[in-house]
């Protein structure tokens, strides 16, 4: 079988977290010997870096994966960059499994506050969601007869509100909704899942979490008295979810459920 992995945001934290243990043979789903890997970022040289870990882990070769720069801000470029990808690989795999995983938590502030600059709260939708509908719709289009998978990496806040993030929660609540709707629509050759991976460890939105100064107390004292969870312990569980292949279709799966 001729497998195809697409994760985005695999310049670091859970996406190279993800495209290290999907490719482990520890579970083998997607194992290197007979998968391509195409790695999306923003920063191409820490998505090189995770190409190199990954080739090293598995002692693979050069074109087992591939890794193109792709900033979500930009939604032509996302269009056409995403159409000439899957162009190139639409008839060339039995099965393709797709990470949603790139994301940014935009402004942490009171809705009032976004007034002073309300290009944030689109800037922040187009990289959150806009982008996410483009690849998904260009995805579907492409590979209509073959078996998918699509994982959306989803947030607790996709369906708890918080004070100071209310670009966060509405963006992943609509990306929640838009895996849901997708599951709904393609009943055959189609599992959707929305993972939510659980408060992460030295990930780069961690680390801008943590130096954010929100101006909330309550979300401030929420935030410092989380515990947090390694990225490789987290990636492991989505890959036994996925491998165990037991997920209602459209569902929300969390790191900490059972
Ligand atoms: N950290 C947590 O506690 C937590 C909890 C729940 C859910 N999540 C979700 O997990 C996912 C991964 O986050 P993470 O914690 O691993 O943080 P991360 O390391 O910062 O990963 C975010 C990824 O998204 C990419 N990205 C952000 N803006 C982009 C843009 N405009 N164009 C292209 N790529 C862009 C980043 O690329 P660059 O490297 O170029 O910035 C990075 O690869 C996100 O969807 C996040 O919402 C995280």
């Amino acid at each position: 079988m001729r497998q195809l992995v697409i994760i985005s945001g695999a310049s670091g934290g859970f996406g190279r977290a993800f495209a290290l243990s999907i490719s482990n043979n520890k579970i083998p789903l997607f194992p290197l010997s007979n998968t391509k890997y195409v790695l999306l970022g923003r920063n191409i040289q820490s998505t090189n870096e995770t190409k190199e870990l990954l080739l090293n882990q598995q002692d693979g070769c050069e074109d087992q994966v591939s890794v193109m720069q792709m900033d979500l801000s930009n939604v032509d470029n996302v269009k056409n960059q995403t159409k000439d990808l899957l162009d190139k690989y639409n008839g060339v795999y039995d099965r393709v499994l797709l990470l949603n995983n790139a994301g940014d938590i935009g402004e942490l502030k009171y809705v009032h506050e976004l007034s002073e600059d309300l290009n944030l709260v689109q800037d922040h939708m187009t990289v959150n969601v806009t982008s996410c509908f483009i690849i998904n719709s260009l995805f579907l289009d492409t590979f209509k007869s073959i078996d998918k998978i699509i994982v959306n990496v989803s947030s607790l806040l996709s369906t708890v509100p918080m004070s100071c993030w209310s670009l966060y929660c509405t963006s992943k609540s609509a990306r929640k909704m838009m895996h849901e709707v997708i599951a709904r629509e393609h009943k055959e050759k189609l599992r959707v899942l929305n993972y939510q991976p659980g408060p992460l460890e030295g990930t780069n939105i961690t680390q801008k979490i943590k130096t954010s100064g929100m101006s909330d107390e309550e979300t401030q004292k929420a935030f410092s008295n989380m515990t947090y969870i390694s990225t490789s312990d987290s990636a492991d569980k989505l890959c036994k979810i996925l491998s165990d292949d037991t997920f209602e279709n459209g569902s929300s799966i969390d790191y900490f459920d059972e």
